[in-house]
């Protein structure tokens, strides 16, 4: 055996003896020596329902994104289905006239929402994964996402109606009600509710770690769902916070969230990881609105690769500890094998 000398530390440290490049000289090593994959299991595709059965109506602001009626919706599932995609979110739209001061069509059994989870139930069974996004932004008539007393969201007030949201959710087949208001206390109190009312097997995915974001621009065109007046800083996070995260999920955890959620992803990568090392719950990452809309926009413009973008970023959302993803990606990048 050779003595552990001078010669022998200059050698290890010698230029070129050290070459992570022998690990990337071809796609099959760099396949096998890759730490990260994104499957088509982890990819759950966004969906704007609208309460009609036939409607496919782009979005101005969302390239090959449509707000479906239920038919165009089961139509969409379908398709996706065969590409991989077996979970789904709901967002609902009703129209303005819908309308009011508390969001009291949000809780409508014949609703958007409801109707869509009755329809995919009864078209897939147990073979899709069924989430159902919970808030009243869209359903109140000043855009806010809880009740409004004295022009301020009163945080107690807004828990009954969201409640009563999540229970028309659960009742139509739901196997997930995701709450994306952002009041305190407001897992708990769905919690509640659902086991009260039979539904002790209806799970809820927390948007636990939610910030007040400008890349959720291009939803509230697709939901008409912007605040009239003011914004949504009193009640999402403020980006400037990391430890603050840590307390939402774990609240959220404690609370009873199956669950948990940080968005948006792209900006907010660091707090995935965070969390992620916080909690054991699986945690869910959402590639938000606007994050889909600039990589679309570049691409339009061939200023960006769509495909790679997309890989880099879905990869780099699952690298931070992300298990699952919500995307409007996930259509594309399967079907284009971009994964
Ligand atoms: C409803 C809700 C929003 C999003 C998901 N649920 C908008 C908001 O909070 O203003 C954003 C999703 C996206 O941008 O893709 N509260
Ligand atoms: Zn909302």
């Amino acid at each position: 055996m050779s003595e552990w000398n001078a010669a022998t530390e200059a050698r290890i440290a010698a230029p070129g003896r050290i070459r992570p490049r022998r690990l990337r000289r071809s796609p099959a090593l760099r396949d096998l020596v890759a730490e990260t994959s994104v499957l088509a299991r982890q990819l759950v595709m966004p969906h704007f329902v609208l309460p009609v059965a036939k409607a496919n109506e782009p979005i101005a602001s969302m390239p090959d994104i449509f707000r479906t009626g239920v038919d165009d919706l089961l139509r969409a599932v379908e398709s996706d289905h065969k590409l991989g995609i077996k979970s789904v979110l709901l967002f609902g739209t009703p129209p303005a006239g819908a309308k009011d001061a508390t969001g009291s069509s949000a809780h409508d059994p014949d609703a958007a929402v409801p109707r869509a989870v009755r329809a995919l139930r009864s078209a897939f069974g147990q073979d899709l994964v069924i989430m159902t996004d919970v808030c009243l932004c869209a359903y109140t008539d000043h855009g806010h996402c809880g009740v409004l007393v004295g022009g301020e969201v009163d945080n107690d007030r807004s828990l009954a109606p969201l409640a009563a949201m999540a229970l028309a959710h659960a009742e139509a087949g739901a196997d997930l009600v995701a709450p994306s208001d952002m009041m305190d206390g407001r897992v708990a109190a769905l919690r509640d509710a659902l086991d009260a009312d039979g539904h002790s097997e209806t799970g809820i995915m927390s948007y636990a770690v939610k910030y007040a974001s400008a890349y959720y621009g291009p939803f509230r065109d697709a939901a008409d769902s912007a605040p009239h007046d003011g914004d949504r800083r009193s009640y999402q996070m403020d980006s400037r916070n990391s430890a603050e995260a840590g307390r939402e999920a774990m609240l959220d955890e404690a609370e009873g969230a199956d669950m948990l959620m940080v968005k948006p992803a792209l900006a907010y990568l660091d707090v995935i990881r965070r969390v992620r090392e916080m909690t054991t719950l699986p945690l869910a990452a959402y590639n938000v609105s606007g994050e889909y809309s600039a990589v679309k926009a570049a691409a339009e413009r061939g200023w960006l690769d769509e495909a790679a973008v997309v890989r880099e970023n879905l990869h780099a959302m699952v690298r931070a500890g992300a298990n699952l993803i919500i995307t409007y990606h996930a259509r594309a990048a399967l079907a284009g094998s971009w994964l």
